[in-house]
């Protein structure tokens, strides 16, 4: 999809000025799967970037795997914070990348660009406790907010959820177009949305929300009750345990490599044009997959490696609470106004994801 065009694009232009005049970056949720992505395209950028994170999902392992990805000097561009987000002190305290001259540490390089990425995910995880998805996806998110806008920071680029299209029937998806929630996930993503907008408004503070579009790639943790369907199936592939299908597997989904959205997040940070600033977009690719063709997908991709898997075959039990049919993004709006050109399909981002997950051994 990306080698078809030879004019370089938005994307390609913006890398080429980060690498010109590195800037300073927050990223929080540094730990764990878009985080950690995030972290390796800004520090192969020569980017400096101050992570938060509280270990609560993601992983240590993550952060070294970055290490291995980057030089010793992109390495050194990075300063970690283990903190959490529900703790006001711990977001203004991330604000700052700190001199490496311990004197001067008041006198870092502040903050420029938010990317906050750290919440609770996983529809499932929110209807099992409400509680603690609700205090860290929305308060901590107030403070992440109330943080960058004291900071006096450049954007604050948040990672929304296509979840707040709730009940809306309307396919494709458009931006202003959204139904009720369905689950106390989706509250807390679109609140989220809420909050920002009433930043624009009292204080003047610039957010975009990206509504990400189920996301996979390599990272994105496989294990624990609340994993996603791609990591998940993949390990359950992998392992020769069964693949469960909720429903009849005509649910289908709009599977985003994470390589777009890391170009989204940084197409939208940077962005400075009037109409582009304080809003929502859809960061999908625009193409919708069944459950039933991504187990076709995932199975023939592994079966090279797993010959146990000629005689594969999925089970199907009961659709599950929460979940809506059908998700599929017109990204029509970011591509307009944030010069978002997608690079990876399912297909492709599945064969660049996949010598990872076999690495893992999962
Ligand atoms: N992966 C997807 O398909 C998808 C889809 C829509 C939205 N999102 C959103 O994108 C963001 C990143 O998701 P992900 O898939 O990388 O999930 P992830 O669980 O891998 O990453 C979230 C990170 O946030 C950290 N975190 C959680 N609570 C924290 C706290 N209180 N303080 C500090 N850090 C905390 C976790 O430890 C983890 O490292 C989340 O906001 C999620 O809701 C993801």
């Amino acid at each position: 999809m990306s080698q078809s065009n030879s004019n370089p694009t938005a994307y390609d232009k913006l890398r080429g000025r980060l690498v010109a005049e590195p800037h300073t970056w927050l990223v929080t949720g540094v730990a764990g799967f878009i985080g950690s992505n995030l972290l390796e395209t800004l520090l192969k950028l020569n980017q400096q970037v101050v992570g938060l994170d509280n270990f609560a999902t993601g992983h240590r392992r993550n952060l070294a795997e970055v290490q291995t990805l980057v030089t010793p000097e992109q390495w050194a561009n990075f300063h970690f914070i283990e903190g959490d987000i529900r703790n006001l002190e711990d977001c203004h305290r991330a604000m700052i990348f700190p001199s490496a001259d311990t004197s001067l540490r008041e006198s870092g390089a502040a903050v420029e660009y938010v990317l906050h990425e750290a919440a609770l995910g996983s529809v499932p995880r929110s209807l099992a406790d409400p509680v603690t998805s609700n205090a860290v996806n929305i308060s901590g998110f107030l403070n992440m907010l109330v943080a960058s806008r004291d900071a006096g920071v450049k954007s604050f680029t948040y990672a929304a959820s296509s979840s707040t299209y709730g009940d809306h029937p309307a396919l494709p998806k458009v931006e202003h177009t959204i139904g009720k929630p369905l689950s106390p996930y989706a509250v807390t993503k679109y609140v989220n949305e809420l909050y920002a907008d009433v930043f624009a408004r009292c204080y003047g503070f610039n957010t975009i929300g990206l509504r990400y579009f189920n996301v996979f790639g390599p990272r994105q943790d496989p294990n624990g009750a609340y994993a996603a369907v791609i990591p998940k199936w993949i390990a359950s592939l992998m392992q020769g345990e069964p693949v469960y299908i909720n429903g009849d597997g005509e649910t289908s989904r709009d599977f985003c490599f994470i390589a777009n959205v890391v170009q989204a997040n940084l197409l939208a940070a940077v962005v400075k044009e009037t109409e582009a600033v304080n809003q929502v977009y859809n960061v999908a690719l625009g193409d919708r997959t069944s459950l039933n063709e991504l187990y076709a997908h995932l199975r023939s991709k592994l079966l090279p490696h797993y010959p146990h898997l000629d005689e594969a075959q999925p089970v199907h039990r009961d659709f599950r609470a929460g979940d809506v049919r059908h998700s599929l993004a017109d990204i029509g709006k970011a591509e307009r106004l944030l010069g978002y050109t997608p690079t990876h399909r399912i297909g492709e981002g599945l064969t660049l994801a996949m010598p990872w997950y076999i690495k893992q051994r999962y």
